[in-house]
């Protein structure tokens, strides 16, 4: 694909599928983008009741489903049900992941495939699902993927992840590259915030991070979501970025 871009601008993406949208940081994404009037879909393992109740609450916005972001064709059949229901799909949030809490020399094999596989591979393929519906019908997008500090500093017990977070942060650059401007491509790098994923870290590590961290404070993911919606939804002409939100915690 050519790498020049052409003058036309990238507009407000309006029909977003958010992965792993039923807790969490992807949750309040949601929340956030049906705010701003946007039409939402979003997938995971489980459909978590405050996920139904947003799909209740906006019966003509919102699609869910339970989809292991891992099965690809699953995800084109939610993609396909998607796109009937609320139209084109022109935003993509990849934010679904697991986390790791063990030593790279006690993590078992399988757990390292598991982290590999869910956390970048599942995601290039849901980005390539998606833009080729994209481009095939002549539409310009946004992608942000949901990244991690943890690509740009070490944490012990993360060896695996952070491989797959810093995977995620080159794609987001050659794929913006690669796009030409069609698409404006990006990644949003939090740093930690209390979630199921994180709930592994003890009082200590979680201390150790706030004491570290100038803004004196963990990040909350309403202090992530305006970024992801600015990414989403603003006229910028950011492209290929990392945008870390974590108070400079890692500065
Ligand atoms: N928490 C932190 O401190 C932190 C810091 C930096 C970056 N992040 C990143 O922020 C994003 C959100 O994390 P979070 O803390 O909000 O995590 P979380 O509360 O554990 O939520 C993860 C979401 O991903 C879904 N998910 C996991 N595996 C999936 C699969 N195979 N297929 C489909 N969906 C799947 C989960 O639902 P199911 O389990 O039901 O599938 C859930 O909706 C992740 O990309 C994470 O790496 C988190």
């Amino acid at each position: 694909m050519s790498d020049t871009a052409d003058t036309q601008l990238v507009p407000p993406s309006s029909v977003v599928l958010v992965s792993g949208g039923s807790r969490g940081l992807g949750l309040a994404i949601v929340t956030d983008l049906l705010d701003a009037g946007v039409r939402v879909a979003a997938f995971a393992r489980t459909v978590t009741p405050e996920l139904e109740k947003l799909a209740a609450e906006h019966p003509d916005r919102v699609h869910v489903g339970a989809v292991d972001v891992t099965d690809l064709r699953a995800a084109q059949g939610f993609v396909r049900e998607v796109e009937q229901r609320l139209g084109p799909i022109d935003g993509l949030v990849n934010n679904a992941a697991v986390g790791q809490d063990s030593l790279h020399v006690h993590t078992a094999t399988d757990d390292i495939a598991r982290i590999i596989e869910t956390n970048l591979t599942a995601p290039l393929h849901l980005t390539r699902l998606v833009i080729r519906r994209m481009l095939g019908k002549g539409l310009r997008g946004r992608i942000v993927n949901i990244t991690s500090i943890c690509a740009q500093r070490g944490f012990p017990g993360l060896v695996a992840y952070s491989a797959t977070k810093g995977g995620m942060d080159a794609a987001t650059r050659s794929l913006a590259r690669e796009l030409g401007g069609r698409m404006l491509v990006n990644a949003v790098a939090p740093g930690f915030f209390a979630s199921e994923m994180s709930a592994v870290l003890g009082p200590t590590q979680l201390d150790q991070i706030v004491r570290r961290t100038p803004t004196g404070h963990l990040t909350e993911p309403v202090e992530v979501v305006p970024v992801v919606r600015m990414l989403l939804r603003d006229q910028t002409n950011i492209n290929g970025q990392v945008i870390v939100v974590d108070g400079a915690a890692s500065i």
